[in-house]
């Protein structure tokens, strides 16, 4: 959620801290601020609104500079979005300066001990209290790493917490539990940040951190350790992401041009899964072969677009390995007590692998003797490192909100499980495997074909400009596609969309269709199992009513000319694998229709891109 970052070095604190939250703003934008130390004092600052709004401030009331640093961009959890509510928050005698993402479950009783104390709140939030009791500790003289170990013992929830004491500028001191933190390691400098984006400019050496974990930055070291105070020590890795990918390439938007490099990600996302004899190989799969062929059900978790992922994930894995295989969303399965054993397989799909709703699922899933793998975007992060096994969707950092390329290599990583199960277990031959494999090499192309068809998407989108509602249809393998359809309009447009299995028309959703209300239509490949044929009926029943049909059909489809207001052509590729060619209009269309509205496309109003509360 909130964005966090922490400077000690030789550079402009500032300058440093206020990039880092620019790189990080889409984990969260209702406010932003910074804290410095400088000469026994701490300065801040702090908005409402988008980082520019702080940055604005920052040039008319400018702060002395400083060469230790933490800043904050907030996605609101306790209290509203107000500069009051902003982060940091200052103890009562201003010596400490707090930042925090996640949320402190216990604040209530914390608020009341320290009231009744004398300390007058300045702030609706949570994160108040750890300012106040950061200083509470450090005024018994011990220093800020040792007062942020005894305040972590005392919190309970989710939290991320980084802080600065005015006395002490040598070091900045963060914590975690159950919320992202990294640590990047520089020459003279360090950082810590939500994610390798806070400093990717200035190193690429990171050092990663378990749970419950205190870590002291100073210009010339890390120091590691538990909320006792017991010695740690972060697991050291390097980071392979350039800068150019986290920057927008010429696009107006990141979501564009996450879209774009689609093909791109396709491919990476199935770079070297395959031995010269064809045989599939997942490098980090953890699990013997033995284990899963013991397995006797699969369960996806994942949310929102993951979760849409993991409906198409059923389809190919049921049908390729035969083993039952049920998805659901993480939150729902955490709390109504699932059927565990230790031969069900619990896939969690997450393009951050930070996704509170899914972390707080695979534990549940863990602690019940479960095998979790991982289907994720990010290395270092907490679901796959919690797991016992993991694909990586090798996509590259992706900034905007919604989630695009996350998408299309989640469903690549998916089909790879589902094709991997099918070889252990000999439920497919080595041929059928490879024919698979073989058309999805094919789809980068595929993708790019479509993408350059651009702007046929682009009218589309300019005349659809004053739909206020606008409906997605699919079946089988297109149903979770009409549904990720629906999803990106309502995030981005914010009109309501909302997608249907077409075989569910009938049993209420056809009242909707009213005259000229536009409907779009996955029509599935020509003739399997009348499929297509039963589409192209649910299509006429619409537009005898009125709708305004757009078919997403196979290029040379010709049932579906006499019943379409606009055809776009997908190219011809296999039922299960068709979600990869037939959301790319979707993202499209939304990204634009939005776009033309004037949307803030990237940074969606009311939404962050890690959800690292529940
Ligand atoms: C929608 C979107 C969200 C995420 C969901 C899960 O465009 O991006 O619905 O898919 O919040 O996030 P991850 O995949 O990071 O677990």
């Amino acid at each position: 959620m909130c964005g966090i970052v922490g400077y000690v070095g030789e550079q402009s604190a500032q300058d440093v801290v206020v990039e880092g939250l620019r790189r990080m703003e889409y984990r969260g934008y209702d406010s932003a601020g910074i804290a410095l130390v400088h000469d026994g004092e701490i300065l801040w600052d702090k908005k409402a609104g988008k980082l520019a709004n702080l940055e604005k401030e920052l040039v008319e009331h400018p702060l002395a500079s400083s060469t230790t640093g933490i800043g904050h961009t907030r996605w609101a959890t306790h209290g509203a979005p107000t500069d009051r509510n902003a982060h940091p928050h200052l103890g009562r005698h201003e010596r400490v300066a707090v930042i925090h993402n996640g949320i402190i479950e216990n604040f209530a009783g914390l608020r009341e001990d320290l009231e009744a104390d004398g300390t007058e709140m300045r702030s609706d939030t949570d994160t108040e209290v750890a300012a106040h009791l950061l200083e509470r500790e450090l005024e018994t003289g011990v220093d800020l790493t040792e007062a942020m170990q005894r305040v972590c013992r005392q919190l309970e929830g989710a939290f991320t917490l980084v802080a600065v004491d005015a006395q002490d500028p040598s070091r900045v001191v963060a914590a975690r539990r159950n919320s992202p933190l990294v640590v990047g390691l520089g020459d003279g400098e360090n950082f810590v940040g939500s994610d390798v984006s806070a400093f990717i400019e200035h190193t690429r050496e990171a050092l990663e951190l378990a749970q419950d974990q205190v870590v002291t930055i100073t210009r010339s070291g890390v120091e590691v350790t538990g909320f006792d105070g017991s010695p740690a020590e972060g697991k050291r890795y390097h980071v392979d992401w350039d800068l150019s990918a986290a920057e927008k390439d010429g696009h107006d938007w990141f979501m564009r041009k996450e879209i774009f490099e689609q093909p791109h990600a396709v491919a990476d996302a199935l770079l070297g899964r395959h031995t010269a004899g064809g045989r599939l190989q997942l490098d980090e799969m953890r699990l013997s072969e033995q284990e899963l062929r013991e397995v006797d059900k699969i369960i996806v978790i994942a949310c929102g677009t993951a979760y849409y992922a993991g409906l198409v994930a059923k389809y190919a894995i049921e049908h390729w390995t035969r083993i039952p295989c049920e998805v659901e969303l993480a939150h729902e399965f955490r709390y109504r007590d699932p059927i565990l054993t230790q031969d069900t397989l619990v896939v969690a799909i997450s393009q951050s692998g930070e996704t509170a709703d899914t972390l707080m699922a695979i534990r549940h899933a863990r602690t019940q003797g479960s095998r979790v793998l991982a289907i994720c975007n990010t290395n270092g992060s907490t679901i796959p490192r919690e797991s016992d096994a993991v694909i990586y969707t090798h996509a590259g950092p992706e900034i905007g909100v919604a989630s695009t390329k996350g998408f299309i290599t989640q469903l690549v990583a998916s089909y790879l499980l589902g094709l991997y199960l099918a070889q252990v277990r000999g439920t497919k031959f080595g041929d059928e495997i490879a024919a698979v494999v073989d058309e999805l090499e094919q789809m980068p192309v595929h993708i790019q074909g479509i993408l350059d068809r651009k702007d046929e998407i682009y009218a589309l989108a300019a005349e659809l400009k004053d739909a206020r509602s606008v409906l997605f249809l699919g079946r089988h393998a297109g149903f979770p596609v009409a549904l990720e359809g629906a999803l990106k309009l309502k995030e981005l447009a914010y009109i309501h969309a909302e997608g249907f299995a077409a075989g569910e028309l009938k049993h209420g959703p056809i009242a909707l269709i009213e005259e000229g209300l536009p409907v779009f239509c996955v029509v599935p490949p020509q003739g399997r199992d009348q499929l297509h044929d039963k589409m192209i009926s649910a299509i006429q029943e619409i537009r005898a009513r009125g709708a305004r049909t757009i078919m997403l059909a196979e290029e040379d489809d010709p049932a579906v000319a006499p019943y379409a207001d606009s055809v776009i052509y997908l190219p011809r590729v296999p039922v299960l694998l068709q979600p990869l060619v037939a959301v790319v209009p979707l993202q499209l269309f939304a990204c634009q229709l939005a776009s033309n509205m004037g949307h803030d496309v990237d940074q969606p109003r009311n939404l962050a891109k890690s959800v690292t509360v529940e």
